[in-house]
């Protein structure tokens, strides 16, 4: 298996395009929902609960982890590589190189969790890109609460509202000059949001998010291990095991409706 965690269901949009590159492979997914948002949260924190997640997924011989958050990645990825040695573990980080090298205006507009935007892995991804693209940041407190919220009770209008609040106070998007034309998605729960985001800042501004990324990485890292499972009868379809340490219905109607599972999620306390 191939073991994924967030802080919740924004994970999903990772386990999305993992599954689409490699729907053969089995998965294993948990969504930290008890003790989220791990963006208002300090590294502490955030690293304890790492650290407890992946040594239950070690302990169910994951042959790969990927940490499916931006902001447990820049918390805690190095404190996993440590502790973890051999075991293939790929982060996901906001895309602000594929950002910068698609604008055309050389205006990016970068939304993140308050703690991501101010770890020292965010800042030295922002200090290698100097000269590329002029970055616009947003801490976004609450988005992704609010998108666990709107997954459970498929209700939009929080959603919506939070959205259009983020996106007033980034400023003008469009392809004009001194607009924003590509915006990075930089936590794995705002690709859910997406449809609400596109009337707010128009059909033609780019949306950039870290799931195609991680993928990229994991294949490259399995296909090096040699851990790519051979994949005989191209039509079968690999198992996925979801567990929750929150409420198991938020997780359930988010894997449903956003990726057509019908695995029953389970409660796992820890
Ligand atoms: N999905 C997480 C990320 O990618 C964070 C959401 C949160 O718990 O604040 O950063």
């Amino acid at each position: 298996m191939i073991g994924v965690f967030d802080s919740g269901i924004g994970g999903l949009s990772v386990l999305k395009a993992l599954r689409e590159r490699l729907p053969h492979e089995d998965f294993i997914y948990i969504a930290d929902s008890a003790h989220a948002p791990y963006g208002q949260r300090d590294d502490d924190y955030v690293v304890a609960r790492a650290r407890a997640i992946s040594q239950y997924l070690v302990s169910r011989n994951v042959k790969a982890l990927v940490i499916a958050c931006n902001t447990a990645t820049a918390a805690a990825i190095h404190v996993l590589r440590a502790e973890h040695p051999g075991l293939p573990i790929i982060g996901a980080e906001p895309a602000l190189k594929p950002a910068a090298l698609l604008s055309k205006t050389g205006n990016v507009g970068i939304m993140a969790t308050r703690s991501t935007l101010a770890s020292a892995k965010f800042r030295a991804l922002m200090a290698s890109q100097t000269g590329f693209a002029s970055f616009t940041l947003e801490p976004c407190d609450g988005l992704a609460d609010a998108i666990e919220r709107s997954a459970k009770s498929r209700d939009s209008a929080e959603l919506i509202a939070a959205c259009a609040r983020i996106t007033c106070r980034m400023g003008s998007f469009g392809t004009q000059k001194g607009q924003m034309d590509t915006l990075v998605l930089g936590c794995t729960h705002y690709p859910f949001a997406a449809a609400h985001l596109r009337p707010l800042v128009g059909p033609d501004v780019q949306l950039v998010d870290t799931g195609e990324a991680v993928t990229r990485q994991t294949v490259r890292q399995l296909e090096s291990a040699d851990a790519l499972r051979p994949c005989p009868d191209p039509a079968s379809t690999g198992l996925v095991s979801l567990f929750t340490t929150g409420q198991s219905d938020t997780l359930h109607a988010a894997a449903s409706s956003w990726l057509g599972l019908s695995a029953t999620s389970k409660m796992l306390l820890f």
